[in-house]
């Protein structure tokens, strides 16, 4: 990519003024801060996908780092040694993201051949972004979601921690007012779910739609429904056993008491944010103790004229 000035770059870009000293532009019908969008420009122009890849997509807020504890564990249950890995790793270093941690902190090569083996990678891009990336190979896409309310409500409180918060804050009516007209990092939300949903339900085989809320609700079935899907199911004297121990360490009362996954400091390892900040209160329906009922009535609007109205039924 040329390395010009990215206001100087952006300036074809339509442009909003967001939060946190943030400003959002608008990229194929997607919205995304400056450094998202470089970096998403940079995934769509170099990444190339293997066969061999498993690549969990989603939103941001919807359960990506509780995902990727359990990818990393079903993936990984055969070697022993890795029992401890979630112990001394949190899962937003375990399993990389291709935006975050691959072009903006430029951490392990794409092209490393060793890298290559078996990827698990993140990304929080839209699939009508990568679909050209994505449909190129056989890879395999695990797509998490979560209710419109709990998502934003999370987003929210997670912004919240940002050091610029204070002097640019994002108030809660404005915030919903934003996610309502899809103007969020990655919105619109409902374009972003659709997108993925439509291609779960044409390739089966190729993308896995999991909600938040029915992994809450029953955690081992879908635990035994990504391991089936990636092609490694639990079978045999040891399936259930396995499937309850994974369960369990990638539990939001295990993971987030971790000492490393309680940690409020910056981590040494360059990333971004205490890694404190994935974990809070991991519940369904917390959007309750934060938002009016003109807020939930303006949301589950708009969840109807998208999801309701495409016949999907989720999210009110
Ligand atoms: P809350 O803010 O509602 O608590 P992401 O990983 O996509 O950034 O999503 C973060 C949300 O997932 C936060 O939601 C966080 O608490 C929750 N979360 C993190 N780990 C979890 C786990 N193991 N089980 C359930 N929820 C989890």
């Amino acid at each position: 990519m040329e390395a010009t000035n990215p206001d100087t770059k952006h300036n074809e870009l339509e442009k909003q003024k967001w939060c946190i000293r943030e400003s959002l532009y608008e990229f194929h019908g997607f919205w995304f801060t400056k450094t998202y969008l470089e970096a998403t420009k940079e995934v769509v122009e170099t990444f190339k996908p293997l066969p061999t890849d498993i690549i969990l997509a989603s939103f941001p807020k919807t359960g990506t780092t509780w995902l990727k504890a359990l990818l990393y564990s079903i993936t990984h249950r055969s070697s022993p040694q890795d029992d401890a890995v979630l112990t001394l790793n949190h899962p937003q270093e375990l399993i990389p993201s291709l935006e975050t941690n691959l072009y903006v902190r430029k951490q392990a090569p794409l092209n490393d051949d060793a890298a290559k083996q078996g990827r698990i990678l993140a990304t929080h891009a839209p699939h009508q972004i990568l679909q050209h990336l994505l449909n190129s190979c056989d890879c395999k896409i695990v797509y998490v979601t979560r209710n419109p309310k709990d998502t934003l409500v999370s987003l929210w409180h997670f912004l919240q921690k940002s050091k610029d918060f204070e002097d640019d804050p994002w108030e809660l009516e404005a915030a919903v007012d934003q996610f309502c007209d899809g103007v969020v990092p990655f919105g619109p939300y409902y374009d972003h779910v659709l997108g993925y949903r439509e291609v779960s339900i044409n390739m089966p085989q190729k993308v896995l739609f999991v909600t938040y809320e029915e992994l809450k609700e029953d955690t081992r079935s879908h635990v035994r429904r990504i391991g089936e899907f990636l092609g490694c199911p639990f079978v045999g004297e040891n399936g259930e056993e396995q499937v309850e121990k994974i369960v369990r360490l990638c539990s939001f009362e295990i993971l987030s008491n971790q000492e490393v996954n309680k940690s409020s400091e910056l981590p040494e390892s360059g990333f971004p944010l205490p890694y404190n900040s994935f974990f809070r209160r991991g519940e369904v329906g917390d959007h309750l103790s934060c938002l009016g009922d003109d807020m939930i009535r303006k949301i589950d609007h708009v969840t109807k004229l998208k999801f309701h109205a495409s016949g999907f039924h989720y999210g009110i």
